[in-house]
Order: structure tokens, then sequence, then C-alpha cells
């Protein structure tokens, strides 16, 4: 018998994504997203939710393009920094140190200390109550070597990514390799 714990976002778990994006004036900025997600694969697609009162969701709107870093745990201050400071009043990779570089791909910037970024162009948008949904085409994913496998793919165990629990607000690493997908499930093929 399970609980009615009523309406919330309590997806498990949700990414911790660093958006980069560009003001007007040029200034490289970058935001702490959890409400976001993988969309699409034909063309690839990401989406990110970001409420209107954020300098990050200015830039995106002036620019049409942003960038999801993909940061390491070693990463966690910086990141969750990016989340509880604005861009309207600070200049974050000043107070970080971390390097904004220009994406050869759009216009936004991605973070050189994070191993993986994706540079999207946004293809939708769609107002959700207080937040507004950007949908960005992934034009091109960026990627150190130090967190890719022999075959050139992204690991997650190099990555090693932040996850963030949306009913503790807190941080959280990934867990151990469990099985492949699209064959665990096999066994149950032709018993339904
Ligand atoms: C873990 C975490 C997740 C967050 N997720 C979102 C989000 O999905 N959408 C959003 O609008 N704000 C989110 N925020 C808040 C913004 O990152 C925060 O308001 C930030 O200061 C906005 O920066 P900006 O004004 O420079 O764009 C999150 C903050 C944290 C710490």
């Amino acid at each position: 018998m399970k609980q009615d714990l009523g309406a919330h976002a309590f997806a498990f778990p949700t990414p911790v994504y660093i958006v980069g994006s560009y003001g007007k004036d040029g200034k490289p900025n970058a935001m702490n997203v959890a409400w976001g997600g993988i969309c699409g694969s034909e063309p690839p697609c990401v989406a990110i939710s970001i409420r209107k009162s954020r300098r990050s969701y200015d830039n995106i709107t002036e620019k049409g393009a942003f960038t999801v870093n993909i940061p390491s745990k070693a990463h966690i201050k910086e990141a969750d920094y990016f989340g509880i400071a604005s861009g309207h009043k600070v200049d974050k990779f000043a107070a970080t140190g971390l390097t904004a570089v220009k994406s050869p791909h759009v216009d936004a910037p991605y973070i050189e200390e994070f191993p993986l970024c994706l540079a999207c162009k946004v293809i939708h948008t769609m107002e959700l109550g207080q937040h507004v949904q950007f949908v960005g085409e992934i034009v091109s994913v960026m990627a150190d070597a130090s967190c890719l496998t022999a075959g050139g793919l992204p690991d997650i165990e190099k990555l090693a990514p932040l996850l963030f629990d949306p009913a503790k607000s807190a941080y959280n690493a990934t867990g151990e390799y469990l099985g492949k997908a699209f064959s665990v499930g096999k066994e149950f093929l032709n018993k339904g």
C-alpha cells in the first residue's frame, strides 16, 4: 500500500547541469539546473527549465543558445555556487576561478574544467508555470580525453557526475554498475 505524497517534482535522481550562456554584453554566466534531461535522440535534444528571474533566462532568450556542462563530483562546491549566486549581481567565473571558453559550435561558453559539455541551439520554448522550458538541439558534444573509454565514449565512472536529490535537496554520487541495458530484461520476452 503506497502513501499519497501529493504533487511534487519527485523524479529520482535529477541531473546537475551547469548551463553556460553569454549576456548581451558578452559576459559569460553559468547556473545550476536540476529540472532538465535528454528529451530526444534524432536530433539529440536536451530540455532545461529556467525561471524568468534568472540572468541565464535573459541570456538564453537573447542568444538562442546554451551549453550543458556536466561537473564531476570534485567540483561540487563550484556547482552549488552556480545555483546560489546570480549573474545579475556577480561574476561567477571570477569568483570560482573556473574558465569560460567560447564554444566553437554555438554562441555560449563551456566550462574548461568540467569534463563534458553539450553545445545546444534552442529549437523550442514552452511556458510551464513558473519555469520556461528550453529545448536545445545538441549540435556537438565536447569531452576531455580523461573521461572517455578506450572506444572514445563518455564513461560514467570517469565522469563521476553529481546527482540531485529533490526530496532532501542534496547531492549524491552515482552508484555501482548493475547490468547491460536492452539486455538484462530479455528473460521476460515472450512470457507476456
Ligand atoms: C541544485 C540546484 C538546482 C537548481 N535547479 C534550477 C532549475 O532547474 N531551474 C531554475 O530556474 N533554477 C534552478 N536553480 C537555481 C538557480 O541555479 C539560481 O537561481 C541561480 O542563481 C541562477 O543564476 P543566474 O541568475 O546567474 O542565471 C537551482 C539551484 C540549485 C542549487
